[in-house]
């Protein structure tokens, strides 16, 4: 009972957290409920309170279910601001200055994956078994979407956006006319930003990159767009929207969504993550994010059909 207490208690920390941020609903199984319940009802017969759970851990002993729910909600809510992160590791030192080699594109980019992969930093942060993770897709892209960071699924299979958010983004490229493999996708970070592993060696959730992390892997987001010179940059959500504007640049992601922007001499429209609408799944939300890569289909020259222009507009 007690290590039930700790699950209630890492979950109320965290869903006040996900209020601040302005996530208004997220949905919890039944047999979540359920053990929640359990602990409410044995505290209200007078069971000695539980010692404090660390804010941002979820116990080891968590049922599988309430473990979850709080991995499932931790994702950063993309309306809201980037907010410094606990540290995961050793502190991130400045980013090494380098250069990009002469030759075709290919060889390049080559190159700069090369680095990345090698990259010491990088790859003290990256646990055994997971990889670090690097841009992938077309190098003549006209479209280079921008992510945060890997996630779980992500530093497995090394690449970004294949779990539930990149499945997302991948429907949102196919509605735009284009197959995954027409446009170019990165994130910030090239690695999963770490957080304390459970009792089996699973790390539940992710937590946004700090400053620090962002700064050490930006100028290789930097280098991939010198490389693949696209003709627009789609920022997806606020912690990438920040990272690429500046820090500072916005308190809520509303002021500088759906407008063109610039970074390293390229338009870039900010959106949602894709993460913000697999947790609102509205059809308003939705059109809001439709209504950007509208914009962005318009800037690059895509055909854009009667049908693609009415998606998710509300009947
Ligand atoms: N979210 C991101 O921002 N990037 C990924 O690669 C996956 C999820």
């Amino acid at each position: 009972m007690f290590e039930m207490r700790a699950s209630l208690q890492a979950l109320t920390a965290e869903l006040k957290r996900l209020k601040a941020s302005g996530v208004k609903s997220l949905s919890v199984s039944d047999e979540s409920m359920k053990a929640l319940r359990a602990v409410v009802a044995a505290r209200a017969k007078g069971a000695p309170a539980a010692a404090p759970a660390k804010e941002s851990s979820v116990p080891a002993i968590a049922p599988p279910e309430i473990a979850e729910a709080v991995a499932r909600v931790r994702e950063p809510a993309p309306e809201f601001a980037a907010k410094p992160a606990a540290p995961g590791g050793p502190p991130v030192p400045e980013p090494a200055p380098f250069d990009l080699p002469e030759g075709d594109k290919p060889s390049r980019w080559a190159s700069l994956r090369e680095r990345v992969l090698r990259d010491a930093v990088c790859c003290a942060r990256v646990r055994p078994g997971k990889q670090v993770v690097f841009g992938v897709g077309n190098l003549d892209a006209k479209i280079m979407f921008v992510g945060e960071a890997p996630g779980g699924e992500e530093e497995v299979q090394g690449e970004p956006f294949v779990g539930p958010a990149g499945q997302l983004l991948t429907k949102m490229i196919t509605g735009m006319g284009l197959a995954r493999s027409d446009v170019y996708i990165g994130n910030i970070m090239n690695w999963r930003p770490e957080m304390p592993l459970d009792a089996g060696g699973v790390q539940y959730g992710n937590r946004p990159p700090t400053a620090q992390e962002m700064a050490y892997c930006l100028p290789y987001l930097k280098a991939q767009v010198r490389v693949v010179d696209p003709d627009v940059l789609v920022a997806l959500g606020a912690t990438a929207a920040q990272a690429l504007l500046g820090p500072g640049s916005f308190k809520a992601l509303g002021e500088v969504r759906g407008r063109w922007h610039e970074f390293a001499g390229k338009p870039m429209m900010v959106t949602y993550h894709p993460s913000y609408i697999l947790r609102n799944q509205s059809n308003r939300s939705k059109r809001l994010i439709w209504e950007d890569l509208l914009k962005v289909m318009e800037k690059v020259g895509l055909p854009i059909s009667e049908k693609q222009r009415g998606f998710f507009l509300e009947r």
